[in-house]
């Protein structure tokens, strides 16, 4: 059940391990393990989420688990397309409102080769319209779904399934959330002359291009293609450590509305993993 996860966590995962539930993790630690992973400030400059930000994915197993920040995904994991997208606090964000619109990126940090990132930032997945849905999610129980509908679903980037050439490395996978500018309600991104080439896609230069804010949420996955810098190890030679899974399913992108299969899955808690980090003096950042 624990193949995915690094070592480290794998060790703290058997201590904390309480129940099969997934654990709510804090906004404030989502921005911690940003900064851990090196993400910030070497691919984005800064990040201040206001909301937790979860993806949901199918694991080797055959569950449905909660993304966590850090957790560490096999290529077949990953190439799915997200069960399901969900928040918590979302009230926590300014100009939300229940008409607000959200859009949804995922990108390869590391594209073609960890060491030698010349495709950075290489676009996966990206759509825009997705609401706040008063389904809660199958994975965490407290968090809210974001749902898209079939007549607001047109993905400018679909989803194209993670599959990094072997030996580039560790890659980083982002996922992020953005309000979405009014104007997008009716028109796409084209509109405003953004453009289909999905590598080296400038996300400063996009965000002035759409108009947009500060992401509000972001989470991130990385898959581990092996050398290159190595397991464990970031390409500026800081530690990097796995993060955990969680329970059950539903739908990210629009399939049939309740076609979500339920599922049993574990997780860690990110407190008890802060409290056992501290303890063993590993993971400085919580
Ligand atoms: C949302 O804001 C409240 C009040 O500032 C804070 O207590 C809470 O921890 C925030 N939620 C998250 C997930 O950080
Ligand atoms: C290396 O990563 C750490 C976070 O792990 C970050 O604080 C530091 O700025 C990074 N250094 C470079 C050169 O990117
Ligand atoms: C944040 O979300 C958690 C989980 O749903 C909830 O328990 C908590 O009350 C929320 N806090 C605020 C300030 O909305
Ligand atoms: C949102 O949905 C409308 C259709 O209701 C569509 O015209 C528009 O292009 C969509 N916007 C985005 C960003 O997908
Ligand atoms: C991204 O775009 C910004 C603003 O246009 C520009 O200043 C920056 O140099 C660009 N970054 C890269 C890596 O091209």
């Amino acid at each position: 059940m624990f193949s995915s996860l690094g070592l480290v966590a794998l060790t703290l995962a058997s201590a904390v391990l309480a129940d099969d539930l997934a654990f709510s993790v804090s906004t404030a630690d989502f921005k911690a393990r940003f900064v851990q992973s090196g993400i910030v400030p070497e691919v984005i400059a800064a990040l201040d989420p206001s909301v937790s930000f979860y993806a949901s994915y199918r694991a080797a197993d055959g569950h449905s688990e909660l993304l966590v920040p850090g957790s560490s995904l096999t290529v077949a994991e990953a190439g799915g397309a997200p069960l399901e997208f969900s928040v918590e606090n979302l009230s926590n964000a300014t100009s939300v409102n229940s008409q607000t619109r959200f859009l949804i990126y995922l990108l390869d940090a590391d594209a073609p080769d960890r060491s030698a990132p010349n495709a950075r930032n290489l676009r996966h997945f990206l759509a825009g319209n997705y609401t706040l849905s008063s389904a809660m999610s199958a994975v965490l129980p407290t968090a809210q779904r974001l749902t898209v509908t079939q007549q607001t679903f047109f993905p400018f980037t679909p989803f194209t399934a993670p599959n990094p050439a072997p030996n580039t490395g560790v890659h980083r996978f982002i996922y992020a959330l953005y309000t979405q500018p009014p104007n997008f309600n009716t028109v796409g991104f084209q509109s405003v002359g953004m453009e289909l080439q999905t590598a080296n896609w400038n996300l400063s230069r996009w965000r002035t291009q759409l108009g947009l804010g500060p992401a509000i949420g972001a989470t991130f996955f990385s898959i581990d293609t092996g050398a290159n810098g190595g397991q464990g190890v970031s390409a500026n030679g800081s530690t990097f450590v796995g993060g955990g899974a969680g329970a059950g399913a539903g739908t990210g992108v629009p399939a049939a509305p309740g076609a979500a299969a339920p599922g049993v899955a574990a997780s860690l808690s990110m407190a008890g993993l802060a409290g056992l980090a501290a303890t063993l003096g590993v993971m400085a950042m919580f």
